[in-house]
């Protein structure tokens, strides 16, 4: 039976955008939601032109309180009763009672050749670093920021002249083509990695 997605976002949502569309007619999964903490998200509006439902849950107005955000965005998400959640770009930090309650069906996209460089600013470490690669990685979601299993990553070249522009430039097409390639795997229930290019 087809998979049901929902895709979470906070900002330009080009992530969200590579998944939806690569959702054709015969693929293992189709988009059912694409939720937003940010109202102003531009990611939205670039769903609802392809026919997607939108919902947006506000986190400012509960402040530091995590739990009563996510019982709101819960509601949405029970509503959409998704089989796969993608977090593409989505800058919130998820509780672990969140990710227990969807186990094992949260995947993220983070800009960095993991476990290297979790959290922020990843393509600027990776230049301090002095690394002559760097790239992307999709993973399963864990209690732990950007850990758990890797199931897929793209390597690009890091050049002596490059900033934290240029290297983000280079690699956000690679998440394009590596976030809808491990989810269509995924959706069938194949979890051995994907490597790019
Ligand atoms: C991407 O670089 C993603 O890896 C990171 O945030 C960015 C989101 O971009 N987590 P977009 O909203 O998908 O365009």
């Amino acid at each position: 039976m087809t998979k049901r997605v929902a895709i979470l976002i906070s900002g330009g949502g080009s992530n969200m955008l590579a998944l939806v569309k690569s959702m054709t007619e015969g693929h293992p999964a189709r988009a059912v939601l694409v939720l937003s903490n940010n109202a102003d998200a531009a990611g939205l509006q670039k769903a609802r032109d392809l026919g997607v439902a939108t919902s947006v849950v506000d986190h400012r107005p509960f402040g530091k309180d995590r739990t009563g955000f996510e019982a709101k965005l819960n509601e949405a998400l029970d509503l959409a009763k998704p089989d796969v959640i993608c977090l593409a770009g989505f800058m919130r930090i998820l509780t672990p009672e969140f990710v227990a309650k969807w186990r094992a069906r949260i995947l993220n996209i983070h800009p960095s050749l993991l476990p290297k460089y979790k959290g922020l600013n990843t393509h600027l470490r990776a230049i301090k670093a002095g690394d002559f690669e760097a790239g992307c990685s999709v993973h399963q979601v864990t209690d732990e920021l950007d850990d758990g299993p890797v199931l897929g990553q793209a390597r690009v070249p890091v050049f002596p002249d490059d900033t934290a522009e240029t290297l983000a430039a280079r690699i956000l097409p690679f998440e394009h083509k590596l976030y809808p390639l491990v989810l269509e795997k995924f959706a069938t229930g194949d979890l051995s990695p994907v490597n790019l290019p």
